[in-house]
């Protein structure tokens, strides 16, 4: 399968590197488009030669075309190509926010993928959310699903709005989880730990309950019983959750997340500079 990156930044450079390490592709398959020539190395380095600064004809040669620009720099990046490809290639885009049909009608497409990944994508760890237009056929789905396996697990959505969900969910997961080990971290340090040692200990508790998590069938709730004997520690800092409703605010946040994507969606099928 031919395919070519647009967009040499991150992630173009993360997906290129997760297809080449899984053996999803091989290098001679890849090609990049980037306009910072200064990239070119970069791909040279991970065997991939095919390296263009300029949109032209050779682009109708791909079997899948993946857009990996920031959104605010589609509306110019889909003038400068859309001469050259044609209507039947397949799209692939991660470009958050920037919905199936403004590609479709800026590109003159109609086959498009569209991924929410997440961070943890770039080392192969992602989450990512796809939906794809209705002229997507069943086995390109599957193609373009197995070459994402690369990049992690994926979950596929019929309903395309379910990507603002997974948005707040899987896109921005990882920051939540973050902040919680990040509160975690500080509150270990002042109770006496050194840096080295709080980070120790919550990267190990937090990958240890995964495991643990993984390999039970109990729920959340039943494994909190587990941790939380009556009148122990554990139970006076749950308490402590449900006096300050952090399970609300949880649910907030995630809506939050969930509202404004919806809104920057609407915003860029008028100004894709709105998304950022
Ligand atoms: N980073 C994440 O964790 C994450 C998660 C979910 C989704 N995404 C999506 O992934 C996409 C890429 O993000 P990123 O972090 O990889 O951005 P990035 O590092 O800025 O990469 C974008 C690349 O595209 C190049 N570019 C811009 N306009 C172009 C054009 N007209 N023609 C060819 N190349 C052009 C840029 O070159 P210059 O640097 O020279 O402008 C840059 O190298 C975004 O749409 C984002 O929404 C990212």
């Amino acid at each position: 399968m031919k395919i070519i990156i647009i967009g040499g930044g991150n992630m173009g450079q993360s997906y290129i590197k997760s297809f080449l390490d899984n053996d999803t592709a091989d290098a001679s398959e890849l090609s990049v488009y980037e306009k910072s020539a200064d990239k070119k190395e970069v791909f040279a380095s991970m065997g991939v030669k095919n390296f263009y600064t300029q949109p032209g004809s050779y682009l109708e040669k791909f079997d899948l075309i993946l857009l990996a620009v920031k959104p605010q720099n589609f509306k110019e990046l889909a003038g400068e190509i859309v001469g050259y490809i044609s209507k039947d290639q397949l799209v692939l885009s991660i470009m958050a926010g920037i919905e199936i049909e403004q590609i479709q009608s800026l590109l003159k497409v109609q086959k498009i993928i569209r991924v929410m990944p997440n961070l943890a994508a770039q080392i192969g760890q992602g989450m990512s959310v796809l939906s794809s237009s209705a002229e997507v056929s069943r086995i390109e789905l599957v193609t373009v699903q197995n070459l994402l396996e690369s990049t992690g697990k994926n979950l596929y959505v019929s309903d395309e709005m379910l990507i603002n969900a997974g948005t707040a969910v899987s896109g921005s997961g990882p920051a939540y989880v973050l902040y919680f080990m990040k509160s975690m971290k500080d509150t270990a340090i002042e109770l006496g730990f050194t840096k080295a040692q709080a980070e120790l200990m919550i990267y190990q508790t937090f990958k240890g309950i995964l495991e643990y998590y993984k390999n039970h069938n109990d729920s959340c709730e039943d494994l909190i019983q587990k941790v939380a004997s009556k009148g122990g520690t554990t139970e006076a800092a749950l308490k402590v959750f449900e006096e300050f409703q952090l399970d609300k605010t949880i649910h907030k946040a995630l809506y939050a997340a969930y509202n404004r994507a919806v809104e920057l969606g609407k915003s860029s099928s008028d100004d894709p500079k709105a998304i950022g």
